[in-house]
C-alpha cells in the first residue's frame, strides 16, 4: 500500500491540503477450519489476511458524508438527517448500515469525507463487506470519541450486515476483522464469544488462498436457504434434548439424528455442523500439537463434508480441491467461506507450492474454462488505525 499515493488521491478528490486526513485499515479473513457452525453457535479457527480495506477519512462541518473508493468509478454523497435507509446495490450500503448503527446509539456524527481502498478481492469469500465496515466502524470510534469497544464493534457490524444490507451472516467474519492477531488464528465459541489466539507456525509450509473467480451467483439466499434448513434441525432435535442450537450436540449424538430427523437432507445439514465443530476442536489441538499433517486431513474432511452433507461447494470449489489434492506437498486443502465459489484454502509444503499453482491453474483452466487467482497472505492484525 503507498500510502502517500493514497493521500494524493484523497487530496484530489476532496481538496484541502491543509486538513490531514487518517488512515485505517481492516483485514479480510481467511477461515482454517468451522465453515457453516458460526450461526450454529459453534467453532470456527478463522485468521485475519493482510489484504483488507483501507479508510483515509476526515471530519468536515455540516452534516454532508462523502464517500468515495479506488475501486471503481463511485462517488456519493448522503446527508446526515434521521437514520438512513438501504440504497439498493451500492456498495455505500456497508458504511451507511455503520453510520447507521452509530446514530441508533445516539452518537452525534457531523460531516465526513471518506476514500475507501480495498486490496482483497470482492465476493470471493474473504470477507471483503466485513472488512468495509468494521474499517468505517473503527474509524468513526476514533474520530467521534465514542469509546465502543472492539467486541461492541463487531457486533454492531454484523448488525449492520444483517439488517442494513440484508445478508444473514453469523458472526466470525466481523470477529475476525476485529480480533485478529499476526501469525495467530483465532479459536471462536460463537455462542458465548469466548476466543483464543492460536500461533499458527507452518514452518516448512505455506498458505495458500485461490480463488475460483466464479461468477457470484445466488450466494446469498442458498445461505439464508441453509439457515433455514438448521433451524428445521433444531425443532427435530428438541424432541430428543431442549437444545438451542445444533452446536449443543456432540460427535456421539450424531447416530441420533437418523431417529429424530426424518428428513434426509435436514438430516446432512444436521450431521455437518455437528462433526464439523469436533473437527474444530482436533485440528485446534493438532495444530497446538505441532502436527500439521493431521491438522491437513482434517481441512480436507471438512470439505468432504461441505461438499456431501451440507451441499455449498460446486464444480470450480471441488475441482480445485480434489485436483490439487493430488499435487506433491499438499497437506490439506479446503473450500473456505460461504461457498458456492469463492476461495479455497491449502496448506503446501513451500518447495512444492509453485509447481501447485502452475499446475493447478493449468487443470482447473482446462475443467472450467476460468482461470484462477492465487494468493500468499500472511496473517494479519485486526482492524485499527495506522
Ligand atoms: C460467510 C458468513 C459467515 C459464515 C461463513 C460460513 O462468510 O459471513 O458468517 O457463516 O459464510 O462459515
Amino acid at each position: 500500500m503507498d500510502t502517500r499515493l493514497f493521500s494524493e488521491k484523497f487530496f484530489e478528490k476532496y481538496g484541502n491540503r491543509n486538513e490531514k486526513p487518517v488512515l485505517f485499515f481492516s483485514p479480510g479473513r481467511v477461515n482454517l477450519i468451522g465453515e457453516h457452525t458460526d450461526y450454529n453457535g459453534g467453532y470456527v479457527f478463522p485468521c485475519a489476511l493482510n489484504y483488507g480495506t483501507y479508510l483515509l477519512v476526515r471530519r468536515i462541518k455540516g452534516n454532508k458524508i462523502r464517500f468515495s473508493t479506488l475501486n471503481f468509478n463511485s462517488d456519493e454523497e448522503a446527508e446526515i438527517d434521521g437514520l438512513f435507509v438501504n440504497t439498493g446495490k451500492n456498495w455505500i450500503n456497508y458504511p451507511l448500515g455503520i453510520i447507521n448503527e452509530f446514530l441508533r446509539r445516539d452518537v452525534k456524527l457531523e460531516g465526513l469525507e471518506l476514500l475507501y481502498f480495498g486490496d482483497v478481492p470482492n465476493g470471493a469469500g474473504l470477507s471483503s463487506s466485513a472488512s468495509i465496515e468494521m474499517v468505517t466502524a473503527v474509524a468513526l470510534n476514533e474520530l467521534f470519541n465514542t469509546g465502543f469497544s472492539t467486541l461492541e464493534l463487531v457486533k454492531l457490524s454484523q448488525r449492520a450486515e444483517n439488517e442494513f444490507v440484508g445478508m444473514n451472516c453469523g458472526i466470525m467474519d466481523q470477529f475476525a476483522a476485529g480480533f485478529g492477531k499476526k501469525d495467530h488464528a483465532i479459536f471462536l465459541n460463537c455462542d458465548t464469544l469466548a476466543y483464543e489466539n492460536v500461533p499458527v507456525i507452518l514452518e516448512d509450509c505455506s498458505l495458500i488462498v485461490t480463488n475460483t473467480n466464479k461468477r457470484r451467483g445466488l450466494t446469498d439466499s442458498k445461505y439464508n436457504e441453509r439457515r433455514a434448513e438448521c433451524d428445521r434441525a433444531v425443532e427435530h432435535l428438541q424432541a430428543y434434548k431442549p437444545i438451542r442450537n445444533l452446536s449443543q450436540l456432540n460427535t456421539d449424538d450424531i447416530p441420533l439424528l437418523e431417529k429424530y430427523i426424518t428428513d434426509p437432507l435436514v438430516r446432512n445439514r444436521a450431521k455437518h455442523v455437528i462433526s464439523e465443530n469436533g473437527r474444530v476442536l482436533e485440528a485446534v489441538k493438532a495444530l497446538k500439537d505441532n502436527n500439521i499433517y493431521r491438522f491437513g486431513e482434517l481441512m480436507n474432511l471438512s470439505h468432504d463434508s461441505l461438499r456431501d452433507d451440507y451441499d455449498v461447494t460446486g464444480t470450480e470449489l471441488d475441482t480445485l480441491v480434489y485436483e490439487g489434492r493430488r499435487f506433491p506437498g499438499v497437506i490439506g486443502t479446503r473450500m473456505t467461506g460461504a461457498g458456492f465459489g469463492g476461495c479455497t484454502v491449502t496448506i503446501v509444503r513451500t518447495q512444492d507450492s509453485a509447481n501447485f499453482m502452475i499446475k493447478l491453474a493449468d487443470i482447473y483452466k482446462k475443467k472450467t474454462g476460468l482461470m484462477p487467482d492465487f494468493y500468499q497472505p500472511e496473517i494479519g492484525n485486526g482492524a485499527g488505525r495506522l
